[in-house]
């Protein structure tokens, strides 16, 4: 992987961290300045315990769930790396942060189960702070539950206010007891906040954050909030530094980009932000997720295929063929109306990628309404699918539905549907074998000597012989050999 280890923090920020050196100054009330305050503040906390212990002091950041998480872990490790962290890959760190995810139930067992063995590093090291954020802890049964039978844990928040982790990674610095911070709702959006990118060629950025939708299934509008987007202006300005530091792919990222807007003093469309976000001029490839179907309009389709930048991929769960199903769901589409968007999107782009997102064994599915879906997954013709095992989430309306489908039927359903979408993934996604095409060089290939590794537009992953320093940069690459969901090519 390509570890970018400085931390990209803007110019504006750069100037809020010196304005906000003088301790003796209490904290603005609110925003990024204040966040800058706390940082700064935390320097000299983690400077003095360095003293102490005659040495630097480390943090690890575990990210569950989602790219949302994925790019919050990414301004925690920025947070961290500014208060005087160095970055360590492994868990046995002097700052150990989750952050979770709470999507299906799984998700949450794996987090209970690696805070068991978390609890026998912090044997070794006292000092050790074992912290928890993400929509997991935005559950009320979560938080009792760390409360009492995970009492060494010195820091949970919730991700209504991840932006104030800095003030919040003081208070645990400084306090005995354990610091838990989890609320309801916060609308402000602080921005500015300095990250540590995974890449440093590509970069997520949130356009919005929460979700309206209450799909009956879903966790998500509980524990993320209501849908609030970011301002046009602020997006496209954290664009514009991310490529002048070097980004030139952006992944937009929303529960449900396709109602991008709706809140602002200035309603903007998606369609119309990725009109702005497409002039500038080093980004070269826009891609976002997750699209809702109900919500994709004509504009949306004619900007996509128009657009020189915007990949030629769209991530559309669709999460049953069965239209009785889709309903229970409250997903607002049927089974026609999502093929006859399908059929409009290839009209207007023949070569479209599409991925979805399957749930199997919603409540009440029977044998008919899954060969509806197994129907459907047949005649998109999907790149590629992630199917889900319903998952019961307490509190959720499906939760309470009677006929919830027996384990083994699901497994059965699940098995044959997986068979299905890897068959027809792999026929798909081979239908670029022996043609040319820009590839975006992402890292180093772990397996294959002298190898790169890197995806088409189309988020096809190719591998071929090259450099290192082809990371970042956009080549032609020829696609010799599909197999399966990846390509053997040769540069060009
Ligand atoms: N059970 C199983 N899958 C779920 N998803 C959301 N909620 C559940 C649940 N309760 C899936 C949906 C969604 C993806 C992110 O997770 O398919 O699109
Ligand atoms: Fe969950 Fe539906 Fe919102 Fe997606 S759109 S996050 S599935 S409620």
């Amino acid at each position: 992987m390509n570890k970018n280890t400085a931390v990209f923090e803007s110019e504006e920020f750069r100037e809020m961290l010196s304005a906000a050196r003088d301790m003796n100054e209490p904290p603005q009330q609110d925003g990024s300045l204040r966040q800058a305050w706390f940082i700064n503040r935390a320097r000299e906390l983690v400077s003095e315990k360095e003293q102490e212990l005659g040495r630097k002091l480390t943090s690890c950041v575990v990210t569950f769930g989602c790219q949302m998480n994925e790019r919050d872990s990414e301004k925690l490790r920025g947070i961290l790396k500014l208060a005087g962290y160095e970055e360590s890959e492994t868990e046995d760190a002097d700052f150990v942060l989750y952050n979770t995810c709470t999507v299906r139930e799984n998700a949450n067992v794996r987090v209970y189960g690696r805070l068991g063995s978390l609890s026998a590093q912090r044997r070794k090291n006292p000092g050790m702070i074992i912290a928890l954020c993400g929509c997991m802890m935005q559950e009320k049964d979560v938080v009792e539950r760390i409360r009492t039978d995970y009492r060494y844990v010195r820091l949970v928040f919730g991700t209504h206010n991840l932006h104030r982790f800095a003030e919040l990674l003081v208070a645990s610095l400084m306090s005995e007891s354990p610091v838990i911070d989890v609320v309801d709702k916060d609308d402000s959006i602080v921005e500015n906040l300095p990250a540590e990118r995974t890449y440093s060629f590509k970069s997520g950025v949130n356009i919005m954050f929460g979700c309206n939708n209450f799909c009956s299934y879903c966790i998500v509008p509980y524990v993320r909030g209501r849908e609030k987007s970011r301002e046009p202006k602020e997006i496209v300005r954290e664009i514009e530094q991310l490529a002048d530091d070097g980004v030139v792919e952006v992944m937009l990222l929303g529960q449900n980009v396709n109602s991008y807007g709706k809140g602002l003093e200035n309603p903007m469309s998606f369609a119309g932000l990725l009109q702005e976000i497409e002039k500038i001029d080093k980004i070269q490839r826009i891609r976002f997720m997750t699209s809702h179907p109900k919500d994709l309009s004509d504009d949306l389709i004619e900007v996509m295929a128009h657009s020189k930048k915007i990949c030629r991929h769209l991530h559309l769960p669709v999460q049953s063929g069965s239209s009785r199903l889709l309903k229970i769901m409250n997903r607002h589409y049927t089974k026609e109306s999502y093929l006859d968007l399908v059929d409009r999107l290839r009209k207007a782009m023949p070569d479209l990628s599409l991925t979805t997102d399957i749930i199997v064994g919603f409540p009440g599915e029977t044998e008919e309404d899954f060969l509806e879906t197994m129907d459907i997954v047949r005649r998109v013709e999907y790149d590629s699918a992630f199917t889900f095992i319903y998952s019961r989430r307490t509190g959720t309306p499906a939760a309470s539905m009677e006929d919830q489908v027996s384990e083994e039927v699901i497994r059965d359903r699940f098995d044959r549907l997986l068979k299905e979408v890897q068959r027809l993934g792999r026929q798909k996604s081979s239908r670029f074998e022996g043609q040319v095409m820009p590839v975006l060089v992402e890292e180093r290939n772990r397996q294959l000597v002298d190898h790169m590794t890197g995806r088409t537009a189309h988020n096809l992953v190719v591998h071929f012989p090259g450099d290192d320093d082809l990371i970042g940069r956009i080549v032609d690459v020829r696609l010799n050999e599909a197999r399966g969901f990846y390509y053997m090519g040769e540069r060009v």
